[in-house]
């Protein structure tokens, strides 16, 4: 690769998908190359996330401004890595780590690292002239993730009474990438009729997907199939479903203790939600459940992953946050099989690549994952296809945050064309 250094880092407050305040960060190199990257936001938070400096200034946005990670990016980033080789990707993560030299980021932000993190990747990437899921995944990046489409939300990412936050619609039985997301968008605008049709809401949550008030959770899933089946495809053969409980939402103490509260279905014990699992699953097409319990439920964990773990992939979200000293003791305690990975859980594009590599190397399965707060960048796609994972979720087939991952991953596959690869596992 030729040489080329860092010539100019700059940050800028835009809004998030939320119309929140986030970073967005442009890097220049020497050779002329330019390149900018946006940072996510989450709402359903882990406990251990790395940190996201907000200003707390209640008089610019409720406090949530992020003017301090922009000065960060600037007088602090910017000196600390200009003249660095921008392809040196893990010494430029390290450099910021150790410039911020808190565990959780904390003190330059999360956002403000991550910004610079992505943008530099980008840069690298255009400055030798490859695609990026290409640079950051080499030759063999050739394998166009699955769609996890979020067509129906709850929990924190609506205003509804259904307590599992995620149920996604997953076209494993497509033959190609560009054919899974046609599936599932057409289950998307089936559902929609569905909903309608039954004098519910079809206006959507954060992630795009839709929020109607059922009459159980059990309904969402019902009322999916149902969308599955009307589109004219086979549930559990063509699409099958999967599930993301977020239970630190419903949790009481993070101990094993849960409240329903928004179905009204009232307190169940780890043991409750396990056997309702079991049910759910023998009875309907689930392959995949995120977070069936809290982040300090490990033990909870655990049994769920000993009684279910054979037969779905169970993910870890707000218990590993992206971080290998969680994963690690995930492994070890067998509490769950796949990890979720968040770039700005752990804040640098290199952190995040060591997660994937600890859950390959025990034989774990990684998914993907954008944030409900998200921006027009599409950078999450090329990640996906270079973490060769199988699987992505990125919101459901509606607003624009959502879909310019969608769409950049329709261009990825049609520019590998024959080599392009599509399946679950
Ligand atoms: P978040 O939700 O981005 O609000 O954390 C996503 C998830 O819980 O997977
Ligand atoms: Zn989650």
């Amino acid at each position: 690769m030729k040489t080329t250094t860092i010539s100019a880092i700059q940050a800028m407050e835009i809004l998030d998908s939320r119309g929140n305040p986030t970073v967005r960060v442009f890097v220049e190199l020497s050779d002329g190359t330019t390149s900018v990257a946006s940072v996510p936001s989450g709402a359903s938070t882990g406990e251990n996330e790395a940190i996201e400096l907000r200003d707390g200034d209640p008089s610019r946005y409720a406090g949530k401004g992020v003017l301090q990670a922009i000065s960060n990016v600037k007088e602090r980033l910017a000196p600390a890595l200009f003249g660095m080789d921008p392809y040196e990707q893990p010494l430029i993560d390290r450099t910021m780590i150790e410039l911020d030299g808190t565990p959780n980021k904390s003190s330059l932000g999360a956002n403000a690292i991550l910004g610079v993190s992505m943008a530099v990747a980008r840069a690298a990437a255009v400055s030798a002239n490859i695609p990026l899921y290409q640079y950051l995944g080499g030759v063999g990046a050739r394998r166009i993730p699955i769609p996890c489409m979020n067509i129906l939300n709850g929990g924190e990412h609506a205003d509804n009474n259904v307590d599992f936050q995620e149920f996604m619609a997953v076209p494993l039985g497509a033959p190609t990438f560009r054919e899974g997301l046609r599936y599932v968008a057409e289950t998307f605008h089936m559902l929609k009729k569905i909903l309608k049709d039954r004098g519910l809401a079809t206006s959507v949550g954060d992630e795009g997907g839709f929020a109607p008030n059922l009459h159980s959770n059990e309904d969402a899933i019902e009322t999916i199939i149902q969308a599955i089946e009307k589109a004219g495809y086979k549930p559990g053969e063509d699409i099958a479903i999967a599930v993301d409980s977020a239970a630190n939402s419903f949790a009481v103490d993070m101990k094993g203790s849960y409240d329903l509260k928004w179905s009204g279905s009232g307190k169940m014990q780890s043991s409750d939600l396990i056997t309702l699992a079991e049910e759910w699953v023998a009875k309907y097409p689930i392959i995949l459940w995120e977070d069936p319990l809290a982040e300090g439920d490990w033990s909870g964990f655990s049994q769920f992953t000993d009684r279910l773990g054979k037969k779905i992939e169970v993910v870890g979200d707000d218990n590993f946050v992206t971080n290998t000293q969680y994963i690690r003791r995930g492994i070890e305690e067998g509490t769950a099989n796949s990890s979720l990975i968040k770039l700005n859980q752990i804040g640098t594009v290199s952190e995040a690549i060591e997660a994937v590599r600890m859950c390959r190397d025990a034989g774990w399965r990684y998914f993907i994952s954008h944030r409900s707060g998200e921006t027009e960048d599409s950078f999450l796609a090329d990640f996906a296809v270079a973490m060769d994972g199988g699987h992505l979720k990125t919101g459901s087939a509606s607003r624009g945050e959502r879909i310019v991952k969608y769409n950049r991953l329709l261009e990825i596959e049609r520019e590998l064309g024959e080599a392009a690869l599509y399946y679950w596992k």
